[in-house]
């Protein structure tokens, strides 16, 4: 079997949402220690939709591709839709990742996370009832 399936191979050789939202809402940034990859995400927020979302990774391709696919998968959702986003649910729409590669789709869950948080900090009457 081959190590990658072909929606990472696809994901990492045309990484959809790659770049930059000049005026997002929120922003997150998150890295891991252990193999120096950085991953940053901007979110647009639109009546609590995910109106826009946009990545820049620097890391392998496991990162590149996560980041994709989870940009893909939160893309014009409810806010807290996204917000549940799991790095299982990212590995699981890629058909899969090598267990030692299963930190890159952790980053991109955390990256989501983080940009989110960045929103409710700025907007934190829009924070749900805990
Ligand atoms: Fe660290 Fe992929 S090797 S994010």
């Amino acid at each position: 079997m081959a190590l990658y399936s072909e929606k990472v191979m696809d994901h990492f050789r045309n990484p959809r949402n790659i770049g930059v939202i000049e005026d997002a809402d929120g922003i997150g940034e998150v890295g891991n220690a252990k193999c120096g990859d950085i991953m940053k995400i901007y979110l647009k927020i639109e009546n609590d939709i995910i109106a826009d979302v946009k990545f820049e990774t620097f890391g392998c391709g496991s990162a590149i591709a996560s980041s994709s696919m989870a940009t893909e998968l939160i893309k014009g959702k409810p806010v807290a839709e996204a917000l549940k986003l799991t790095n299982k649910a990212v590995v699981e729409a890629l058909d899969g990742l090598p267990d030692y590669k299963m930190h890159c789709s952790v980053l991109a869950e955390e990256a989501i996370r983080s940009a989110l948080d960045d929103y409710y900090q700025k907007n934190p009457e829009k924070k749900p009832e805990q």
